[in-house]
């Protein structure tokens, strides 16, 4: 069953997502948002919606009711064409399919489920209702002293619209009653919105008073929490609403709900709250803030879905330097092109556009350093005594950098230029950098090199030999062919041992059973694939791909097709068997032992040779 989506989808029955796919016909669906106008074959093109391009390489096919693009890689059914394209979760994209289609989805009768599911409802309106009510306040003539604070950081009202700025009133009670006179009356629920404290007289009193308003939203647009800020210079500057059943810190990036959509292939990534909305302004529409200092695991997996590249545009102060290098590393981490943006002659992004202007910031955007770039710039500012830059102290650290870095044309490319500023040659910056990766190679400095499995180009990219958690070009034909045929599943005894453990075979323990009982077909096998990965790669980016290459890989003998790859397949499998064993055998000391692997190596030696004649059925 459908285990590895998650836990609300799980509730959505097998049936209702068979439903609601059969009701939103993939062309349809993705014409709502792309010009589908050539025809070749069975299949139609357009402009790819994920990538920039000039010349169509996202086509459709209506039978296979599967997408793929042959340029950027990214491919899929009904549901991961709109969870691409409205970057949205799984669940989402059936919610929302379902509503297109008017398919109506039950609700699940766990009773725990719908207690929890709920109170997020009433704990989300009861955060609208506040927001509206703030909104409201900043427009009557209460808000006159938040109006006149937002004049004063020129924020144009339309963007104020646009982040749902309000103004919370001076008063201790004054949103606890308008929540009441709209009968949200239930003290407790009112306590987990986080809008509310209980004062010593047991009644509750409102969190934020005198401030202007910040609606947090979730990258859906839901309102989940709050910031407010003094009006003045008066401490704490800023009060943030708690963690709530809607809102844990650190998961969320604010502005996320607007910046998604910005056609800009990249993220900017601001500080606060006043940062990221002054960038708005100034038409920078893919910033978001971090709300804190540096940037959580989270946060750089959710900015994951949504872009490769991300621009650090930090404070410039000591704390917002520190949080750039911390942040640096979580990103790159989680795969992410970084670059940093250094704002000069003033505290942070806000403030740089307030006095230099917009067109400046966009300048400096272009001019955001490559990760090494600003190590190194650091490092060069960290070794300054005394007005100048020490060379001694500026080499050390720099050669340590660079001794981190994986690739060795880059580190060339950087020493070269190193040993210029220092007035020292090449030759000995290399030698120094090459000295500390010896040092450091058995403590693995540097990260493991990616395989051509992260971005697949043609097939020949696809990988030969099986890993752990690789899968062979072979597997991957034998499960797609399998899905387009599915009764060579009975005639060819093809079992998920055959596939090398991992998300291949997990995707063959589902598959498998399926063919068997009938209801296997392409679209089928990419809902199964849910969110398996190999290496980061979404295995159903993998399976589309093959999907709409089966006629020109295969023609239209699939059946041969599909006997010749599982005969390589199994040849692939029993070869790393026999070399798993061969490797026992040769660390094994006991007599015993080696006899019994012995005898092992001679058994599959044997079938390796019966298999080298030739696929053992045929059509
Ligand atoms: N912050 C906070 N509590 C504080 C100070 C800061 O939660 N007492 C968070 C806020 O999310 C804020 C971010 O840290 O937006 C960055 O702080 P800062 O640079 O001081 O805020 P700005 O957004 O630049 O606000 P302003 O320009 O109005 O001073
Ligand atoms: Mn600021």
């Amino acid at each position: 069953m459908r285990k590895e989506v998650g836990p609300i989808s799980n509730l959505i029955p097998e049936s209702v997502i068979e439903e609601v796919k059969a009701r939103n016909e993939l062309v349809s669906v993705v014409e709502q948002y792309v010009h589908l106008d050539r025809k070749s074959g069975s299949n139609y093109f357009g402009l790819c919606p994920f990538h920039g391009e000039k010349t169509p390489s996202f086509s459709v096919s209506p039978p296979k009711q599967i997408y793929y693009c042959f340029g950027c890689h990214k491919g899929g059914d009904v549901i991961h064409f709109i969870m691409d394209i409205e970057k949205c979760s799984y669940p989402q994209a059936i919610r929302l399919l379902a509503e297109r289609a008017g398919v109506a989805i039950p609700e699940p009768d766990d009773e725990a489920w719908r207690q929890r599911h709920e109170k997020q409802k009433a704990l989300q309106n009861i955060c609208l209702e506040a927001a509206r009510q703030f909104y409201r306040n900043l427009m009557a003539a209460a808000g006159q002293p938040a109006r006149q604070y937002i004049q004063r950081r020129a924020l144009a009202s339309s963007v104020c619209r646009k982040f749902g700025l309000g103004y919370a009133l001076e008063e201790w009670n004054g949103l606890l009653r308008h929540l009441n006179q709209l009968g949200f009356t239930d003290e407790e629920l009112l306590l987990q919105s986080g809008l509310f404290r209980r004062g010593k007289s047991g009644g509750l009193y409102d969190l934020f008073r005198h401030r202007l308003m910040f609606p947090i939203f979730d990258a859906m647009g839901r309102i989940i929490a709050f910031g407010g800020r003094v009006l003045d210079d008066s401490q704490p500057k800023y009060i943030n609403s708690p963690e709530t059943p809607l809102y844990t810190k650190g998961r969320h990036l604010y502005a996320l709900n607007v910046a998604k959509s910005s056609k800009k292939d990249q993220m900017v990534i601001v500080e606060g709250y006043m940062d990221a909305i002054a960038l708005h302004q100034a038409g920078v529409d893919n910033a978001v803030a971090s709300l804190g200092t540096a940037l959580t695991e989270n946060q750089a997996q959710l900015l994951r879905k949504y872009t490769e590249q991300v621009v650090i545009a930090y404070d410039a102060d000591a704390a917002g330097q520190a949080a750039t290098l911390r942040s640096l590393e979580t990103l790159s981490q989680r795969g992410l092109k970084v670059t940093v943006l250094q704002v000069p002659d003033a505290k942070d992004p806000d403030e740089f556009i307030r006095l230099h202007g917009p067109e400046r910031f966009h300048a400096l955007i272009d001019k955001s350093l490559p990760l090494l770039d600003y190590k190194l710039a650091v490092a060069r500012r960290n070794s300054i005594s005394q007005g100048a830059v020490d060379p001694l102290a500026y080499q050390d650290e720099a050669c340590q950098i660079l001794a981190r870095e994986e690739n060795a044309i880059v580190r060339e490319l950087y020493a070269t230029r190193l040993a210029e500023e220092i007035h020292a040659s090449t030759e000995s910056v290399l030698q120094e950098i090459e000295r500390r990766l010896g040092a450091s190679s058995g403590e693995s400095a540097r990260p493991a090199a990616r395989t051509h499995l992260d971005r697949p180009g043609t097939d020949q990219e696809l990988p030969e030999s099986t890993s752990r958690e690789s899968l062979s070009r072979e597997e991957l034909y034998v499960l797609t062919l399998l899905a387009a045929e599915p009764s060579l599943a009975e005639e060819a005894r093809i079992t998920a041992e055959d596939f090398s453990p991992g998300p291949v075979r997990t995707l063959a323990e589902s598959a498998l059973p399926r063919a068997r009982d009938g209801t296997l077909d392409l679209s089928v096998l990419i809902e199964l694939c849910a969110d398996l990965t190999v290496r980061d790669y979404p295995l159903h980016d993998l399976v589309a791909r093959v999907s709409m290459r089966l006629d020109e890989l295969f023609g239209q003998n699939l059946r041969q097709g599909a006997a010749e790859q599982l005969w390589r397949l199994r040849k692939q499998r029993l070869r790393q068997q026999l070399e798993t064993l061969q490797r026992q055998y040769q660390e094994q000391t006991d007599e015993a032992g080696r006899s019994r692997l012995k005898q092992d190596i001679l058994a599959l030696t044997r079938r390796l040779t019966e298999l080298k004649q030739k696929p053992d059925w045929q059509s």
